[in-house]
């Protein structure tokens, strides 16, 4: 049991830094030795450079993204096939433009989490006696670094929703208290909100979210709301915010949305479930009182990755969904959070190749050019088809989704009364994978681009979407797109 007395110390030990070699500063944490198939991705990214983003990214990287797997295929996902050699040949490719929808895992990801699986089936007993905690201490002072945070202020969940599921459970509500949200968040999300509040006769509130959104209007929205509940009673126990909402991808100014709810002492909640692998993120500044956000999503993590961050005042009020052999050691949050029962902890045991992947891609880097590409996307996209982004250019489109309007079906195709379905028609027709759907009245497509799509990718969906809404190939959109092709071809 001494174990989650270890756990809270490792999380408390600083890292060796780099200008005490011999360690005479210390003590230190001392991560646990890497097992032989994490060595070999090491060795790997010791003696490789990054491929170019684009195609190459994607056939290194993600070769299982092609549409379908053929039933047969076992693939050896780990370096020593070399990220070179391609997979078995796929029966289709898809141009995948739907990362947003539940990401995709980069190969040094799967194929640790694969191995991890195997480990754990070797001696189950002695992994989850002895091997289980180190690790899973090393996957969460990776992760937390990669965030801006304090490793002993956050801890691995397995989703967002269950991240939430604890601030919500956990939050003593009593009737006729409030939760506050936009009207734009998360439809899961809002449905954990509701069920809190109805066990406690509490009610949620979503606001309104005003458009053309900006900056300013979102705080305006915001301080107005506040203004007009301060006299209805009731107190606002929370406010649940996005970083970046889903599906309609607008990055939300949340660093000014913490101060205005603290400000009047409202607890913040933020959903992150975007942010990692498409934000810079510095989560110890943020200051909200809770924070989760995927691994699995723009990170490439395995499935069943996530963190929840959580400011030290409001770690002591906090418990899992599940308590279970970490409750008698509840000074710590960690020891409360880190066993989960019998459960499969292989992503997250992976989370940490996941995060030596990025640092040898360069998260800068790469989360720039992934926006830049979303960016330029956006705008040949907007001109092909004669339509508008949901959000105007700026600090609320800073990440890798745009979210763009679908422009009607050409005249005489359809009525307009009937909604074609273009996300199966492309899939189906064409082999794109992209979410459309509705939002104020109208259609909007929302593009994800990670580093293995490429121009060429939206150049595609700009083409297909016309065709499929029936315009005749001598329609200017069409050369649009073979123009921005031309004149585009600098490769991002
Ligand atoms: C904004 C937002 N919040 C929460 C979630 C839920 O994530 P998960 O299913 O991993 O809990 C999603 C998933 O797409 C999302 O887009």
């Amino acid at each position: 049991m001494s174990a989650y007395i270890d756990v809270a110390n490792w999380l408390k030990l600083p890292d060796k830094p780099p200008d005490d070699q011999e360690g005479n500063g210390g003590p230190y944490y001392s991560p646990p030795e890497n097992q032989p198939f994490e060595e070999m991705w090491e060795k790997f990214f010791a003696i490789h450079k990054p491929p170019a983003f684009g195609s190459q990214m994607r056939q290194q990287f993600f070769p299982l993204l092609t549409g379908n797997l053929p039933a047969s295929t076992n693939p050896d996902l780990s370096p020593a096939t070399t990220p070179n050699r391609p997979l078995p040949s796929p029966s289709r490719r898809v141009t995948f433009l739907a990362h947003g929808s539940y990401g995709a895992t980069a190969r040094p990801s799967l194929d640790v989490a694969r191995q991890w699986s195997l480990t754990m089936e070797a001696s189950p007993v002695r992994f989850f006696y002895e091997t289980l905690f180190p690790y899973l201490v090393r996957s969460q002072r990776s992760v937390a670094k990669l965030v801006g945070a304090s490793p002993e202020d956050c801890v691995l969940v397995t989703n967002v929703e269950v991240g939430m599921g604890a601030v919500f459970s956990s939050i003593l509500l009593h009737p006729g208290d409030k939760i506050v949200a936009f009207d734009v968040t998360y439809q899961a999300v809002l449905f954990a909100a509701q069920r809190s509040c109805e066990r406690a006769g509490a009610e949620l509130l979503t606001m309104r979210m005003t458009f053309p959104v900006t900056k300013e209007s979102v705080l305006t929205d915001v301080r107005k709301f506040l203004d007009g509940q301060a006299s209805q009673g009731g107190k606002i126990r929370l406010a649940v915010l996005q970083h970046i909402t889903s599906p309609t991808a607008i990055v939300l100014p949340v660093k000014d949305l913490v101060r205005v709810f603290h400000e009047r002492d409202i607890p913040v909640m933020i959903d992150g479930a975007h942010a990692i692998g498409q934000l810079p993120l510095a989560l110890a500044d943020l200051n909200a009182d809770y924070y989760v956000s995927n691994g699995h999503k723009w990170l490439c993590s395995p499935r069943g990755t996530a963190i929840l961050h959580v400011r030290r005042d409001q770690q002591s009020g906090l418990n899992p969904l599940v308590a279970t052999w970490g409750h008698p050691y509840s000074a710590s949050l960690a020891a409360r959070f880190i066993w989960q029962g019998t459960a499969d902890y292989s992503a997250q045991l992976a989370f940490y190749t996941t995060v030596r992947f990025w640092e040898w891609l360069g998260y800068e880097r790469t989360i720039k050019r992934n926006a830049e590409l979303a960016r330029w996307c956006g705008r040949v996209l907007v001109d092909a088809w004669e339509t508008n982004l949901l959000v105007e250019e700026g600090e609320m489109t800073k990440c890798s989704m745009r979210t763009i309007r679908i422009p009607p079906p050409y005249k005489g195709v359809a009525d307009g009364s009937k909604e074609i379905p273009l996300g199966d028609i492309l899939f189906a027709r064409y082999g794109i994978e992209v979410p459309f759907f509705t939002f104020r009245d109208a259609r909007w497509v929302r593009v994800s681009t990670h580093m293995y799509n490429e121009k060429e990718d939206c150049l595609l969906l700009g083409r297909c979407v016309l065709d499929a809404l029936g315009f005749p190939s001598s329609h200017r959109g069409y050369t649009v797109l073979e123009t921005a092709r031309r004149e585009n071809n600098s490769r991002l």
